[in-house]
């Protein structure tokens, strides 16, 4: 199901080709925000917000992602615990480490990066967390609170998805949004929001029937799959904005020897159709960690009593 061979020539005539929404670029605005914010904070109050980061084990993407987030939290001006811990770390001594950061001053949200090893209960873990410090809004009462327009902390990817939506898009009212993908982690979250922004909604998952009809429904679509260029063009509606969360690692041997970059979305074709896409690699990818130091500074503020920057949260 790659490739565009299965667009319709008519829809080809119309060759929209989609404006290319440049998540670097804005996921850069949005960490010079965030830097501004962390220099008032230190000037004007003393208090410089600290992000603790907890990885279980070797995983070479997970140790990618934990590296890349202490590096742009430095660079924002901000404070960054790393607790890197072998993979056969009992369950007891991660819930001790998650209480004592509870505990520390120093650190304004916590972070324990997914996926955690088998013999860990990973929602003991999350809920173990502070609410005030969950800056990745896992913690089953931000969930709740999202559900229920309580002022959540919101995980960073549909964060950034709907801050790229915002901007694109502005009112959003009345929008067919299908997401592709029932994760804790990005749909079941992006659909809380796009509901909240008054779009009318589909959960779109892996038993669902009529796929490609759903599809060419959507006004707003957002993949977060996993799955290689599983959207061809001819799924996607002429004029649609497509979120591509999906990042997926191509094989070498089946790239010429490098190893390639791709998301959900079959980007060359779904481009010539859809009104606005994000790529992948530079589209979704980078708001996650401007979202993850925006919720940091956020939770910084209201743990102080203070109120937490405009436009960067919610
Ligand atoms: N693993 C993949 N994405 C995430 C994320 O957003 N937060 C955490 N904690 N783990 C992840």
């Amino acid at each position: 199901m790659r490739g565009g061979e299965d667009i319709d020539p008519g829809r080809r005539n119309a060759l929209m080709t989609a404006k290319i929404l440049d998540g670097r670029a804005f996921a850069d605005t949005t960490r010079a925000r965030v830097a501004e914010h962390v220099t008032r904070l230190r000037n004007d109050h003393g208090l410089v917000p600290g992000l603790a980061v907890v990885l279980v084990g070797e995983d070479p993407a997970s140790q990618v992602y934990v590296r890349s987030k202490g590096r742009k939290t430095r660079e924002a001006g901000m404070e960054s615990f790393e607790h890197l811990l072998p993979a056969d770390t009992p369950e007891g001594d991660l819930l001790a480490l998650v209480e004592r950061l509870n505990a520390d001053p120093a650190v304004h949200g916590i972070l324990v990066q997914l996926p955690l090893p088998d013999h860990v209960d990973a929602a003991r873990v999350l809920d173990a967390i502070s609410p005030a410090k969950d800056v990745d809004g896992f913690h089953v009462l931000n969930v709740g609170r999202l559900g229920t327009g309580q002022g959540a902390m919101v995980p960073c990817t549909p964060l950034g998805c709907l801050m790229l939506l915002r901007d694109h898009l502005g009112d959003m009212s009345g929008l067919d949004a299908v997401i592709l993908g029932r994760s804790n982690i990005v749909g079941k979250p992006m659909a809380q929001l796009l509901l909240a922004e008054n779009c009318t909604v589909t959960i779109a998952h892996s038993r669902t029937r009529d796929l490609d009809a759903l599809v060419r429904r959507a006004d707003i679509l957002v993949a977060a799959v996993g799955r290689p260029g599983m959207v061809p063009g001819g799924w996607v509606k002429p004029g649609a904005t497509v979120l591509d969360v999906g990042i997926n690692r191509l094989p070498a041997e089946e790239e010429g020897g490098k190893t390639r970059l791709v998301g959900d979305v079959d980007f060359a074709s779904a481009a010539e159709v859809a009104g606005a896409i994000t790529p992948v690699p530079g589209g979704v990818g980078p708001m996650t960690i401007a979202c993850l130091l925006a919720n940091t500074v956020a939770a910084c503020c209201r743990i102080n009593g203070l109120r937490p920057p405009e436009g960067l949260t919610p």
